[in-house]
């Protein structure tokens, strides 16, 4: 049975968590089969981009105790930080004593934009536009006729005009704006082919010259939204009251809300989570993060991304809203051999439900830097896990890994130095 509570996952060595996995897929899912000694060959590299030289692996972890709308999500998440894996799991714990996380997601309508410069007349260009709006949809939807196959395609097209008054001709321009459904595809090579194939009718119509033709980042129509409420008695720890632990989140949140020093960092945590998946899914995660970071300026101030509060009950409510530009078919999706078996592993069957998914890693996982900053500070925990990678660089290798960083948070010392001084002493 899929599960993604399994207690203790984080003790046992890494091929039996392989193993268990491979049979919570099924029978032909061998371990060795479905996580490779060489998950990316040189081939496939060889092929996705340009000048390879080689691949750069990251470590790839897995969130567990994500219960989303009633079902249960093991999630994939490729990072290199410590704590942000074990940090995600643990409030996912959490919500999911709650009832878990509920999440929705709007249509999935990407955006092309062309942009238009030195007409005549504005104004008649955009009516000229206007006027052909339905031919230019069908031309478009011809551009890329298996999209419409799937039930997708061009919904809308609008007509913008930019810095009308603007004394310099750079300055004014005619933006048309293309709304296309892009089913479960991110749709980047869609809507740059559809922008492309009717760029030089919009010249004729607007008797202007067509310089950019492209997708926007800005997917504000392509929304995801994860909520939880979590009764505080459930936040508490050794030394703080529940209610103390959601009043300082609360606090966290209205200093990020206020104030964008602390809003990129609190929306970094939020990425923390969002990216490691949107990586391990092949997904384009710098698409999302300019999307995100965008919409979290949408009022005009750049400010938080989540929402925390307290409800009637006394108990914490949080709310974080993104675009989710991300697909399960096309680009690295299905090339790249990892992120084919992450949507396995999460059991995926479209790019809504992925979306859905995402934003509520990113929620869960500003919920623990919260926690810890309103309470015992993060450099506990965060240094507790980063002595391994501390270890490693004061070159500890095998066994002598957990004894220098083991060592190192006893002592309270955890650096580069130490770690090199104590695999010397340990190796003599
Ligand atoms: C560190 O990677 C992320 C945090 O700085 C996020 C935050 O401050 O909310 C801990």
């Amino acid at each position: 049975m899929r599960t993604s509570r399994i207690p203790g996952f984080y003790n046992k060595p890494v091929n039996e968590r392989r193993e268990l996995l491979s049979h919570m897929l099924g029978q032909d899912a061998d371990a060795a089969g479905f996580f490779p000694e060489d998950p990316l060959d040189l081939e496939t590299a060889d092929k996705m981009i340009e000048n390879v030289i080689g691949t750069f692996p990251l470590p790839l972890g897995l969130g567990l105790n994500f219960l989303i709308n009633g079902k249960e999500y093991a999630v994939p998440m490729a990072v290199e930080e410590a704590s942000v894996v074990a940090s995600a799991s643990s409030i996912a714990k959490i919500v999911r004593e709650a009832g878990g996380f509920h999440t929705e997601a709007s249509e999935r309508i990407m955006i092309g934009q062309i942009q238009v410069v030195g007409c005549p007349d504005f104004a008649a260009a955009k009516s000229a536009i206007l006027d052909e709006k339905v031919t230019l949809i069908e031309q478009c939807n011809a551009a890329y006729p298996s999209l419409q196959a799937r039930g997708g395609g061009v919904r809308d097209l609008e007509v913008r005009l930019l810095n009308e008054s603007a004394e310099s001709a750079y300055s004014r321009m005619l933006v048309v704006h293309l709304y296309v459904d892009t089913c479960d595809a991110m749709g980047a090579n869609m809507i740059n082919t559809m922008a492309e194939h009717i760029a030089p009718r919009v010249e004729i119509l607007s008797k202007g010259k067509v310089y950019l033709r492209i997708l926007s980042n800005y997917a504000d129509r392509c929304l995801a939204k994860a909520t939880c409420t979590i009764p505080s008695e459930l936040l508490k720890s050794k030394t703080f009251s529940g209610e103390a632990v959601r009043d300082g989140v609360i606090h966290a949140y209205e200093f990020a809300a206020s104030d964008p020093y602390r809003a990129v960092t609190h929306n970094k945590g939020i990425m923390n989570g969002i990216d490691p998946v949107v990586i391990a899914t092949g997904n384009d995660w710098r698409a999302v993060e300019a999307g995100a970071h965008a919409y979290a300026a949408r009022s005009g101030q750049y400010s938080s991304m989540s929402v925390w509060s307290k409800d009637e009950e006394g108990n914490l409510k949080g709310e974080l809203e993104l675009p989710m530009s991300i697909g399960t078919v096309g680009g690295a999706t299905r090339v790249h051999p990892m992120a084919k078996r992450s949507l396995q592993l999460l059991d995926i069957q479209s790019a809504k439900e992925l979306a859905q998914v995402i934003v509520a890693v990113g929620l869960a996982q500003n919920l623990g830097a919260l926690k810890a900053l309103a309470t015992d500070g993060i450099q506990k925990g965060h240094m507790a896990l980063h002595a391994r990678s501390v270890a490693i660089a004061g070159g500890a290798t095998g066994e002598l890994i957990e004894t220098v960083a083991q060592k190192m948070i006893e002592t309270n010392e955890i650096r580069a130095g130490k770690a090199k001084e104590l695999v010397e002493e340990y190796t003599i």
